[in-house]
């Protein structure tokens, strides 16, 4: 009996990542982050923050605009594997590698760290995509 409902909720899990692309590390971030905030995160505010430039640079600048297409690193010329979860397995199921970037691009593109409102709001915007 046990196991088949660990059965079922592994498919049941399986069935809801193919619908919302978030993974249970994106999800869990998220809500610690608006946990601190105590602000909902807003897929769309991710969104613009992933556009906007910022003294010249933007998230986009190596991740390009359509997160189903693979990047290309601005200095580098190194590809960067799409983001979006829905195409790039890989994606947003590592906590420590998701902050160790976290923590390099905001510096790299806002010259400060994000706040986690702002983590939150991008963690949103890449587990819809
Ligand atoms: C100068 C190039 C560059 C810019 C600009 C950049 N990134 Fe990245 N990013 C990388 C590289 C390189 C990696 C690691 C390679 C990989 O994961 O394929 C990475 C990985 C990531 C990851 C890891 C995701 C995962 O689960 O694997 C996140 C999150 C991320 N970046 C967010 C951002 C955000 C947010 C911004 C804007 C504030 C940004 N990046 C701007 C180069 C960049």
């Amino acid at each position: 009996m046990k196991k088949r409902s660990q059965l079922g909720s592994f498919i049941a899990g399986i069935a809801l990542s193919t619908f919302v692309f978030a993974t249970s590390v994106s999800e869990t971030m998220i809500e610690a982050y608006t946990s601190q905030t105590g602000q909902a995160a807003s897929a769309r505010q991710g969104e613009v923050l992933w556009m906007s430039q910022n003294e010249g640079r933007r998230c986009s600048d190596c991740h390009g605009e359509d997160l189903t297409k693979a990047g290309k690193h601005i200095r580098t010329k190194k590809v960067i594997g799409p983001m979006a979860p829905s195409v790039n397995t890989t994606r947003l199921r590592d906590k420590k590698n998701i902050e160790k970037w976290f923590k390099r691009n905001c510096l790299w593109t806002l010259k400060r760290e994000c706040t986690p409102r702002e983590k939150a709001n991008i963690l949103a915007w890449l587990a819809s995509q």
